[in-house]
């Protein structure tokens, strides 16, 4: 049975990073997203380049249904997931007075739910055949819950605190859970709308080429979690050290538009 790396949401942004990174290292993968086109592209330019097998399997991960369906389809093909990375996910910025509550629904679905149940049947495989890692994306808005992306924070705080849980559960069985924590990463994530806040003027996005290697050696080799740069680890610790009406006022002018 060959063995692969996983990765969700392979085809752009830091997951396509992750895909070249693991590609140089010799790793075959298996891509996951919505789009196929994308996807054959990214197989024929991965196998040529660097002589890995590459294979893709089309799923809406917002659909419980097609995230349920993912590990079947793998034993099926018999390949063997030794590392997953849930990295999938999506933010919508605005006034949660005017913000879409389908299209939050939608991010519950993708970034909480279809990351519970991948996670589950794969550390369950995993543990069954004595071991595996997992590399859960969460976000610096895992630890500084964000106005404008309150929907979007809150399930980032979900990853964060179901990962450390059940990093802690799984590991007498071999399977290491660990989980990246970025903050601004230059990728189409970020809408203009975002680009313009003093946020991004204060703490400039870093490379996902930068953020996927960091996410990589986690993976690879590391435990527990990881905050990408030292601005961001301060700014996680933030919180914990700033009275509540103070915090406050610091998120409102770091939400609010630079000039
Ligand atoms: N960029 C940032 O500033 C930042 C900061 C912290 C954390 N993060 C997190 O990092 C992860 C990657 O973000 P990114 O910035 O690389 O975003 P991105 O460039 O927009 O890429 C998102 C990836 O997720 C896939 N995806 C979206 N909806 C999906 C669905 N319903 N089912 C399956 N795949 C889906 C997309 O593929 P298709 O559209 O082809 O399906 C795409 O490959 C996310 O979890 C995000 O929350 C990002």
């Amino acid at each position: 049975m060959q063995s692969y790396i996983l990765i969700t949401g392979a085809t752009s942004g830091i997951g396509y990073e992750m895909a070249q990174n693991l590609a140089e290292k010799k790793f075959n993968l298996i891509l996951v997203s919505r789009n196929v086109d994308k996807m054959i592209i990214m197989k024929k330019q991965l196998q040529s380049s660097y002589g890995i097998i590459v294979d893709y399997f089309e799923k809406d991960l917002s659909l419980p249904n097609e995230a349920k369906e993912l590990l079947d389809d793998i034993l099926l093909k018999e390949y063997r997931v030794s590392h997953l990375i849930n990295n999938a996910g999506f933010g919508e910025y605005g006034h949660f007075l005017n913000t879409s509550l389908e299209v939050e629904l939608k991010m519950i679905n993708l970034n909480i739910i279809g990351l519970v149940i991948l996670t589950k049947l794969f550390a369950k495989d995993m543990a069954a055949r004595g071991g595996g890692k997992i590399l859960n994306v969460a976000s610096l808005l895992s630890f500084i819950p964000f106005p404008y992306y309150s929907v979007y924070s809150a399930t980032k705080s979900f990853v964060l605190a179901f990962s450390e849980t059940i990093a802690a559960e799984v590991e007498e069985f071999g399977v290491v859970l660990t989980t990246l924590c970025p903050g601004p990463v230059e990728t189409p994530f970020q809408t203009d709308e975002m680009r313009h806040t003093n946020a991004m003027k204060v703490n400039k996005p870093m490379s996902a080429k930068l953020v996927a290697a960091k996410g990589i050696d986690l993976l690879l080799y590391g435990k527990g979690k990881k905050i990408v740069g030292l601005n961001n680890w301060f700014i996680s610790n933030l919180p914990r050290i700033t009275p509540d009406y103070l915090m406050m006022k610091i998120k409102k002018y770091l939400a609010s538009k630079s000039n």
